[in-house]
């Protein structure tokens, strides 16, 4: 049977439409999670019909031609630009997410530098410790400020300890729970201090990644502040229907890896072989669609909608606060029906909202009302 000729059984079609109505309520009470919802990519519906698959080198042609390589690699030299990567040294891929990309860049960082150990701080999202396992990298674990950054007198303490093994540093460039950016001026100052030539910064921008190129006064997070390679997620503040994300990396660094692949006929520099080749269209489209001063606008409605969220929180004594150019906003745990009703994130006492495009007024002030009735 063709797939035009198939046909669900009613029940499927009804489990279907529900699923549906399901998704489209649940969209309008997320704030707790890095996903943007606003977004209308119907112009590439047709692309939908399509086994699109991106499989191999994004720079390299390759036999199978169901592919979207051309737009990924434009969409890569708009995040060249945005992580300060000069082109000629700069190589990437469109990943499934920011998790994939900071595996790349570790797994880069082992093959560079094979006995390092690498710091990252105990703010850093939770799939870090599980790529370190898969890697089997040594690592140690940098105690956090209050404020989520790394302490860098615990790390200087530590490196000092070990300044003998090359480090590797997972710097969060916003943190998963309070949006802090580690202080990578300080964290090179402490290598120079050490004399410790030999390094690697990886730098773990997720979110931030597409905030802090769009700010008048960014904290230093990029290629230019020492970043070997940088992972940022697409889904988060850009928005795609389906999880996405873009590494940079060093070509030289990437070159070292790089094995060709009779089979497909490219170079196999990715980490998954066969690869999303709908994301890459969708990154591509948001770009051109709003272009980079749209995007400055969007991140400085998100910002300003972030400070009344924090406002509104506080005249609740709710003590909110979030970190510079961070869209986070940190405050006091509410009660269960509540963090459930606005899908929001908790660790320990805290609970956050995240001010992606898709959270206006209208939910702050909802939940803002929800809480007062908590409180009365
Ligand atoms: C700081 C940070 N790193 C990595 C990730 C993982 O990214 P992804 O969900 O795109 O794999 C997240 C997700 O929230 C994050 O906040």
């Amino acid at each position: 049977m063709s797939a035009s000729a198939s046909r669900l059984s009613p029940d499927d079609d009804r489990k279907l439409d529900a699923l549906l109505q399901q998704v489209r309520k649940a969209r309008e009470t997320e704030m707790g999670y890095p996903t943007n919802a606003d977004f209308d990519y119907s112009r590439l519906m047709p692309f939908l019909e399509f086994p699109l698959n991106n499989c191999g080198d994004p720079f390299v042609p390759t036999r199978f031609r169901l592919n979207t390589h051309d737009f990924e690699r434009e969409v890569l030299k708009i995040f060249a630009q945005l992580t300060a990567f000069p082109l000629h040294e700069s190589w990437g891929y469109v990943t499934n997410g920011g998790t994939e990309g900071n595996m790349y860049g570790l797994f880069l960082a082992r093959e560079m530098l094979p006995t390092g150990i690498v710091y990252f701080s105990e703010d850093t999202h939770y799939s870090v410790p599980k790529i370190l396992r898969c890697l089997n990298m040594r690592h140690i674990m940098i105690r956090s400020q209050p404020d989520g950054r790394m302490d860098l007198e615990d790390l200087r303490e530590t490196l000092r300890l070990h300044r003998d093994v090359p480090p590797i540093l997972f710097a969060n460039i916003g943190t998963t729970v309070k949006g802090a950016v580690d202080d990578l001026h300080g964290i090179r100052k402490i290598l120079r201090d050490f004399a410790i030539h030999q390094h690697y910064i990886h730098a773990d921008a997720a979110l931030s990644g597409m905030i802090l190129p769009f700010v008048d006064h960014p904290q230093p997070w990029n290629r230019e502040a020492g970043a070997d390679s940088i992972s940022i997620s697409g889904h988060k503040l850009i928005g795609s229907p389906m999880p996405c994300g873009v590494v940079m990396a060093r070509k030289a660094f990437v070159d070292r890896i790089a094995r060709s692949v009779e089979y497909v006929g490219t170079l196999d520099t990715t980490l998954s072989g066969s690869r999303n080749g709908y994301t890459p269209l969708v990154l591509w489209y948001a770009f051109k669609s709003l272009g980079l001063e749209g995007f400055r606008n969007r991140i400085e409605s998100c910002l300003d909608m972030a400070q009344y969220a924090t406002d509104r929180l506080n005249e609740l004594g709710r003590h909110a606060w979030r970190n510079e150019n961070s869209i986070t906003v940190v405050f006091d745990k509410p009660a269960e029906a509540i963090v459930r009703k606005w899908q929001l994130a908790t660790e320990r006492d805290i609970a956050h909202l995240i001010t992606v495009p898709h959270v206006h007024k209208e939910q702050i002030n909802g939940l803002i009302q929800d809480l007062r009735r908590e409180a009365s």
